[in-house]
């Protein structure tokens, strides 16, 4: 055990957090900003919605060599709107990886005060490390099993780009795969909407009408208000996000946001942050979904990754589109805190209404 002093992040360390996080993952976001990191870091922490956050550091010797943060946002859980943390961005220095200090810091962390007053805390986590934390912990899981969908385009070329022992095997895999899903959706009843797909800036008054009107739809679902999805996906250090929004005389129908991933300059990646339709317009999330690849496409991306959520209507809409599964390790864990509910209703419920995008966690 280092004697490493763990405390709050307290204003001034935040270009030493920066750096950590650069330092660790080997550039920090993993996607390109249009601004600096330091930025980004103050948008997402100290500039969201509710201006709260829960962020803790190690410090040795004056330096920092860790760091684990949180911020707060709604989430809609049964019937009540929950305060939740995400937590997210743990790094700890490699020199001192192994040596207990993750644990440390999440211990002190959840004794900071907004840490006890909230209702419920999720992360997401692909660090297998950290995967067996939660499961050491009997942390419950997210009610569906929740995949990294991916639709590549060129497989030799991607396969040259992300060297692989099981090129062959996974490229005969993927091709089975995608064309199950294209023959299953084909046979489905199609129903032509009768809507305008646009692209917009800026989410308007008419998102919170959306938003109220599909609410009560979902049994699980984070809070899609104006503000949080303006600071969320229009901000400009958020990232650069795109934004289509399916509407009609009465309104919205639904939104997407996808954007492309250029952080590694020879592969750029386009993701599909965020999908959401009125319920039941399957319709509608395949004419956006459709919409967003024609862009992606037409921009040179090879690969589309989006969440998909077992059993539900929109992931038959990505199968339907040539997505696959990539088997890829996606733990989405939670705990409560302040309140305990009964999560039989949960896994009960259709997966359709439990609502998880990418953008909802994964920032
Ligand atoms: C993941 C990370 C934050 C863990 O920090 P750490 O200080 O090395 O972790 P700790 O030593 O506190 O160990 C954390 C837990 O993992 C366990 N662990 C440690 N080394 C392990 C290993 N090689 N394999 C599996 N589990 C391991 C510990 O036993 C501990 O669990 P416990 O509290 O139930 O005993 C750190 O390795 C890191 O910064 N990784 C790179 C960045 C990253 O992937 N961050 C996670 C983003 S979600």
């Amino acid at each position: 055990m280092v004697e490493t002093k763990v405390r709050e992040y307290l204003p001034g360390d935040e270009e030493s957090i920066v750096d950590l996080l650069i330092k660790v993952f080997g550039g920090w976001p993993h996607f390109n900003l249009n601004c600096s990191p330091l930025e980004h870091w103050r948008w997402k922490y100290l500039d969201n919605p509710k201006k709260l956050n829960a962020v803790c550091v190690a410090e040795d010797k004056g330096l920092i060599v860790g760091c684990e943060h949180g911020l707060f946002i709604d989430v809609k859980i049964g019937d009540d709107l929950v305060l939740a943390q995400l937590s997210g961005d743990a790094a700890i220095d490699p020199r001192h990886q192994g040596e207990g200090l993750y644990s440390k810091i999440n211990k002190f962390r959840n004794t900071l005060p907004p840490m006890r007053r909230m209702d419920y805390s999720f992360w997401v986590t692909t660090n297998k490390k950290m995967i067996e934390f939660s499961r050491r912990r009997n942390y419950p899981r997210f009610p569906r099993r929740v995949s990294l969908m991916i639709r590549v385009k060129d497989l030799d070329l991607h396969f040259r780009l992300h060297k692989s022992d099981f090129a062959l095997f996974k490229r005969l895999g993927y091709l089975t795969l995608a064309n199950i899903g294209k023959i299953r959706f084909d046979s489905r009843e199609r129903v032509q909407g009768d809507y305008a797909i646009k692209s917009i800036k800026k989410f308007g008054e008419g998102i919170d009408i959306f938003w109220a009107s599909v609410q009560p739809y979902y049994s699980y679902i984070v809070a899609r208000a104006r503000d949080y999805l303006n600071w969320r996906y229009c901000d400009p250090r958020a990232g650069d996000n795109y934004i289509i929004q399916a509407e009609d005389d009465s309104g919205s129908l639904g939104y997407c946001v996808y954007k492309i991933n250029r952080f590694n300059p020879n592969y750029h990646e386009g993701l599909i942050m965020d999908l959401i339709t009125l319920p039941g317009r399957v319709d509608v999330a395949q004419g956006l979904l459709v919409s967003a690849l024609d862009y992606l496409d037409d921009s040179g991306v090879n690969l589309v990754s989006c969440w998909g959520v077992e059993g539900q209507s929109n992931t038959g809409v990505l199968r339907g589109l040539g997505f696959v599964d990539s088997r890829a390790p996606l733990d989405l864990s939670h705990r409560w805190v302040s309140r305990q509910v009964d999560e039989s209703k949960l896994l009960a419920a259709p997966p359709d209404k439990l609502h998880c995008q990418m953008g909802d966690l994964d920032f």
